[in-house]
């Protein structure tokens, strides 16, 4: 098989297992979404028809929150089983647990016990936390150097598009207003994402850290770079990585490595730079969510804020595929600095062109711009490499507590952000969002020009080696 052939394959292999992770994370993501109405109606009848709109609120609120909780707390559990049992096993009990979750959820609906939803929700968001970061780690551990920044790109593609696929199903015209039938909708999938998982292996990295046999770590890799790949070079590569560092993962306890990640200076440095991608990522939400909000407060109708709402998700899909055919080519920092900056830009646009559309009306038309801007700089060159850096940052040993670490910090700037920036929002207006993203993320972005290392084709070591200098 031809280079390009092989590639290709493996960039379909490892599209089928960040969709078996995805597709339920996006699903969870957005089905509450779009039939509030039907879920309103669902809790009255199931409450025994006399709902107050207090007693509506208090359960809303449970229902959608339980889910950043357990997903806090899956975090955590990363290296716990990611490390111990192996990326495989970690998916695998994770994607088992999604589907009991799934069909948690679908019982509540049926059966009319809204407690199942959140239970269902709550173990469903603790395995996607667990299963997410383990496929990150898969698509940085398993495939070959050379095309491991489009690879990793896959994450965040396939999330892009299945937020879009949600969203539409729960509209009336499809699923919106059979309750039943949505939750039961992610049950074929969630079952596949069982089997199909069961036949990929554990990534050759995992396999030569934890000691496994010659021969697993030999199939492991014929299975991810081909049939023709050089054993002897690769394995050695990743022999350097290891020995790097002068433990092994499976007799040092999570918590004394933790305090490694301030007290060594390279760690310390992944970390800060890893943290400050992430920051970028943070207004994404807002704007999803309330761009609706947003624009209908600026005069724009209803009609086309809905519609411009929609866009973003489409362009935001769009340019995550663009972006990913170009990571390997360009380089992680000729993408993801421009494009942040380009990200920043389009916020303090934003905020320029609602305030003066005060002025003038027509300045409407420019903040819809503005957004739609928003999405495609985001999806071209901030979302997915934000959320793979962290990875390529570091070696295998600290790889999982890396993860956990970072994700941990951006979930509580997310929920703080999320809870401060409507009442802010009507305190001082659109200036909110200079204040809450555009100033931090310009602090961050210099940091992450001045200390970034390129990672474009590069072995883990030698970026390692980069950031001890
Ligand atoms: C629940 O249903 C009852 C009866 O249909 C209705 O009077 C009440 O307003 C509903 N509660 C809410 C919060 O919609």
């Amino acid at each position: 098989m031809s280079s390009a052939a092989q590639s290709l394959r493996l960039i379909v292999i490892l599209f089928f297992l960040a969709m078996a992770v995805n597709w339920p994370y996006a699903f969870s993501s957005t089905y509450l979404n779009t039939p509030v109405d039907q879920f309103k109606e669902f809790l009255n009848e199931s409450l025994g028809g006399d709902m107050t709109e207090g007693k509506y609120d208090l359960w809303w609120d449970l229902i959608q929150n339980i889910w950043f909780v357990g997903f806090f707390i899956g975090i955590f559990l990363n290296p716990l089983v990611n490390d111990r049992l192996g990326r495989r096993y970690g998916m695998l009990i994770a994607n088992v647990c999604i589907l009991f979750a799934a069909v948690l959820q679908w019982l509540a609906v049926f059966l009319h016990v809204p407690v199942l939803l959140i239970i269902g929700r709550a173990i469903a968001s603790t395995a996607t936390a667990v299963a997410f970061q383990s496929l990150v780690l898969y698509l940085q551990e398993s495939p070959p150097t050379h095309i491991r920044g489009t690879v990793s790109f896959l994450s965040e593609i396939t999330f892009a598009i299945f937020c879009i696929e949600g969203t539409m199903l729960g509209t009336d015209e499809l699923l919106g207003n059979n309750l039943p039938w949505l939750t039961a909708s992610i049950l074929p999938l969630c079952i596949f994402a069982v089997i199909y998982l069961y036949f990929i292996p554990e990534t050759p990295k995992f396999l030569l850290i934890s000691g496994a046999e010659r021969s697993a770590v030999e199939h492991s890799f014929r299975f991810f770079h081909g049939p023709g790949v050089n054993i002897p070079a690769v394995i050695k590569e990743t022999e350097i990585e290891i020995t790097q560092e002068s433990f092994s993962i499976t007799c040092s306890p999570s918590i004394l490595l933790a305090l490694d990640l301030i007290r060594v200076s390279h760690l310390r440095k992944a970390l800060f730079l890893s943290v400050c991608c992430l920051q970028n990522c943070i207004a994404l939400w807002t704007f999803i969510y309330n761009s609706t909000h947003f624009l209908e407060d600026i005069n724009i109708d209803s009609g086309i804020s809905k519609w411009s709402a929609t866009a973003m998700m489409i362009v935001y899909a769009i340019f995550t595929i663009i972006g990913g055919s170009f990571v390997d080519r360009w380089g992680r920092r000729k993408i993801l600095i421009p494009f942040s900056y380009l990200n920043a830009l389009s916020i303090a646009l934003f905020t320029l062109f609602t305030q003066l559309q005060k002025a003038q009306d027509f300045w409407k038309y420019f903040a819809v711009a503005a957004l739609i801007f928003y999405a495609s700089s985001y999806g071209f060159g901030v979302g997915a490499i934000s959320w793979f850096i962290s990875s390529e940052l570091t070696p295998i040993q600290y790889r999982t507590l890396m993860q956990s670490a970072c994700y941990s910090i951006n979930t509580i700037s997310v929920v703080i952000s999320t809870f401060v920036v409507l009442p802010f929002y009507y305190w001082i207006g659109s200036y909110c969002f200079l204040i809450l993203y555009t100033i931090p993320s310009m602090f961050c972005l210099f940091y992450i020009t001045r200390n970034l290392p390129e990672t474009k084709g590069k072995e883990i070591h030698e970026i390692v080696n980069e950031l001890k200098n």
